[in-house]
């Protein structure tokens, strides 16, 4: 259907406009060595719209954590296209992945990379920081709130537990208001309380912010709590059974 210009000119498109957070159509990844190509990702097509919160699941090597590169533009397809809210990664310079590196997406990893010389309030402010914004104190502070962390912006990460340290690092990677939030296992090195703590905060984040999320994962308990399930084998999203 076209979509008609309300009365008075162009206002903000309705979320229903607006293109799906994340699209790959027929996305292939192959890796290539001296001896071997390996091809990671393979024929894959899938839509996921805002606000969603899906799990990807699938052996090791299976490819999850080639899918969320691809995703998170950190790397471009061999072939087929990806598209971040609306916008074609391949064939973009390094420059313009970085931006939409910056813009759109938050990344959470299985060990956190939080930066050890830094204060927790000093680590959640570097997005806000390599974006160029001068007082990121306040926007720090709200984020860290968010994850229920409010008293412990001057602790350094060795100060935290594990589980303090992930809700730490996904207020980094929200700081910014991406619309898509990436975590490939992020909770595959922590106790099942803390794993339980850390996917209340995916789901705040996901209901309070409409944060569109993927979480990669080999735990059942943390597939459960999300929306949708896409299960990859060797490189191919399979049907759920
Ligand atoms: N940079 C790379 N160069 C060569 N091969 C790679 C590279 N990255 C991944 N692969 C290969 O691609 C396949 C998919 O790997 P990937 O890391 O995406 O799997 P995964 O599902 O995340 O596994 P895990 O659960 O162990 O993290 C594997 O066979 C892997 O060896
Ligand atoms: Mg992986």
């Amino acid at each position: 259907m076209p979509q008609i210009a309300p009365a008075g000119g162009l206002a903000e498109p309705a979320a229903s406009a607006l293109p799906p957070v994340l699209r790959f159509l027929d996305v292939s990844k192959v890796y290539c060595s001296a001896e071997q190509a390996v091809a990671a990702v393979s024929g894959v097509t899938v839509s996921v719209a805002r606000g969603e919160f899906v799990a990807l699941v699938g052996r090791s090597g299976s490819g999850k954590s080639s899918f969320l590169n691809l995703a998170g533009a950190v790397d471009i397809p061999t072939s087929g296209t990806v598209l971040v809210n609306g916008i074609q990664t391949t064939s973009l310079s390094d420059e313009a992945l970085t931006r939409i590196r910056r813009e759109h997406v938050g990344f959470v990893f299985q060990f956190f990379h939080l930066f050890p010389t830094l204060s927790v309030l000093e680590n959640i402010e570097i997005p806000l920081q390599l974006a160029g914004e001068r007082r990121p104190r306040p926007r720090a502070e709200e984020t860290l709130e968010l994850v229920d962390l409010a008293d412990l912006g001057g602790r350094f990460p060795h100060q935290l537990s594990g589980g303090q340290m992930q809700r730490v690092a996904i207020a980094r990677a929200m700081v910014a208001r991406p619309s898509l939030l990436l975590a490939d296992e992020p909770t595959g090195n922590l106790d099942s309380e803390s794993a339980d703590t850390v996917l209340r905060v995916f789901r705040l984040v996901n209901a309070e912010l409409q944060t569109t999320i993927i979480m990669a994962t080999h735990s059942l308990e943390a597939a459960a709590v999300t929306d949708r399930v896409l299960t990859l084998k060797d490189g191919r999203l399979v049907p759920n059974e």
